[in-house]
């Protein structure tokens, strides 16, 4: 198929090149210049693991890129909106939507045959037959269900592993309205092996996108406030504790020849310094505003939010705890993006831990092998050294505190043991084993580390997926 796709963040550029990989013929339209050439040029305008190689793939022949979006719609049989819908803080900002669904229908007045519009982008529910519908309908002068086709699939890409997650979906969300929406669509994923496919309506597709995010973040903040609990009992560590939950096998069941399946979602039921990124945290709230301009209060929702909203400075006060008062003191940030595998640092917990740690005095080296840039942007350099790498950064330090889980900061009690240095390292991710530093604390474990030499060794095992499905 012919496929116009507007935008190109990560949503849509990794849409494009993973479409034009299969043989479609792909057109990527987006407003700035530089980044058309860079992807014409087959340069990826921004890092995700594997976008570089399929550029270098599909373009020219199978993927180029515009300005002109007029041309490449009215050239296209699939036109996809894949705009940017931020949250402005009173609401989802629908302008870039709402401005490429006009734009498209315009460009279509030029056509007479049928054409399919798909938004991608995460819109609430009844956005796309509520607002973007009509826009398409009053600018290209067709008929949705006659001429014109409106249709909502929402993606599930993780940041850094979106092309992975694209190119072996584990679902295809196809919202439509009448047979010939789902027919093109399917013929869109044609190709992409055998997932579960749901047909059906665009306000439930879109409510599926905001239903999977918000599962995610509760699981994060239920591990999190039992962690939280966990931290004020002796002799308790969040990270059995949770290792005990999963163990239900209907969480992580039990095949016939013994062997335990243990689902990937597990690793969203552990403790840590609570989530981040441009989705979960904006997708949460999305929907909580949404419930309550409905009448319906969206309290574990709002939870949700409110446990992960105060990790960051339980976290402070528990390290402040141990140490007393920080005020002078040295301590190293290991971990700025908001996960490991990419340099995406928005909503990332450790941005406040280092507001926070600063505003009590402390003077913080950080670390992180690709965020550093972008967090100078945020945290500016009074009071924050920026390391060269991981030793450097814990250099004379009076505590360390993990936030992000780099596997690299694994290397953190091998090096601690070849600089003879004992400071309190702060597991905010619970990654390492809690006895392999001399002084040890984390998210979640009791609050008196003598008690800890009393445990048995912890029976995590950080490597616990068996066979992962
Ligand atoms: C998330 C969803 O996982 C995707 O399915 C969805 O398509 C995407 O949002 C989106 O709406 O576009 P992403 O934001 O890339 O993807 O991040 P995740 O990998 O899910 O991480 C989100 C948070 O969960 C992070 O703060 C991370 O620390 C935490 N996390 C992640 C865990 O606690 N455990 C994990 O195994 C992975």
């Amino acid at each position: 198929l012919k496929i116009a796709i507007i935008g190109t963040g990560n949503v849509g550029l990794v849409t494009g090149a993973c479409f034009a990989s299969k043989g479609h013929e792909v057109v990527c339209v987006d407003l700035d210049p530089e980044r058309v050439s860079a992807i014409n040029e087959a340069r990826a305008p921004f890092y995700e693991v594997g976008l570089q190689a399929l550029l270098e793939e599909t373009v020219p022949d199978q993927l180029s890129a515009t300005v002109d979006l007029e041309t490449a719609v009215q050239g296209a049989d699939v036109s996809i909106i894949a705009v940017g819908t931020p949250n402005t803080g009173s609401g989802i900002d629908l302008s870039q939507v709402e401005t490429a669904a006009l734009q498209i229908g315009k460009a279509l007045r030029g056509r007479v045959d049928y054409q399919l519009v798909i938004v991608k982008s995460s819109v609430l529910p009844g956005v796309t037959d509520g607002r973007i519908l009509p826009i398409l309908e009053n600018s290209s002068g067709r008929r949705a269900g006659e001429d014109l086709g409106v249709a909502m699939n929402p993606e599930f890409l993780r940041e850094g592993q979106a092309v992975e997650d694209f190119l072996e979906p584990d679902r295809i969300v196809m919202g439509g309205s009448e047979e010939r929406t789902w027919e093109i669509q399917e013929r869109l994923f044609d190709g992409f092996g055998t997932p579960e496919i749901v047909r059906t309506t665009n306000a439930t597709a879109e409510t599926i996108k905001f239903a999977s995010n918000a599962l995610l973040a509760t699981m994060i903040s239920y591990s999190n406030e039992v962690g939280n609990v966990c931290s004020t009992v002796d002799g308790v560590d969040v990270t059995d504790v949770l290792r005990g939950v999963h163990l239900d096998k209907r969480l992580s069941p039990v095949l016939e020849n013994g062997e335990r399946v243990e689902p990937g979602f597990l690793s969203y039921l552990l403790a840590g310094c609570g989530f981040g990124g441009s989705c979960l945290p904006k997708d949460v709230r999305s929907f909580v505003d949404f419930g309550r301009e409905r009448g319906v209060p969206m309290e574990m929702l709002r939870a949700t939010l409110s446990v992960n909203a105060g990790q960051p400075e339980r976290l402070v006060e528990r390290i402040e705890r141990r140490l007393g008062s920080l005020d002078g003191l040295s301590i190293a940030i290991l971990g700025l993006s908001f996960k490991p595998g990419t340099s995406d640092i928005r909503e990332t917990p450790s941005i406040p831990v280092a507001r926070d740690l600063l505003g009590r005095g402390a003077r913080l080296r950080v670390f992180d092998p690709v965020a550093q840039e972008a967090a100078r942007a945020e945290l500016g350099e009074s009071g924050v050294y920026y390391s060269t790498g991981l030793s450097d950064a814990i250099d004379g330090v009076d505590a360390i505190v993990l936030m992000t889980s780099w596997p690299e900061f694994r290397e953190l009690p091998r090096l601690l043991e070849e600089k003879r240095v004992t400071p309190l390292v702060f597991d905010g991710r619970r990654m390492l084993d809690r006895k392999s530093v001399a002084h040890y604390d984390g998210i979640g474990l009791g609050p008196q580390d003598e008690r800890l030499d009393q445990l048995p060794d912890s029976t995590i095992d950080h490597e616990p997926i068996r066979k992962r499905v």
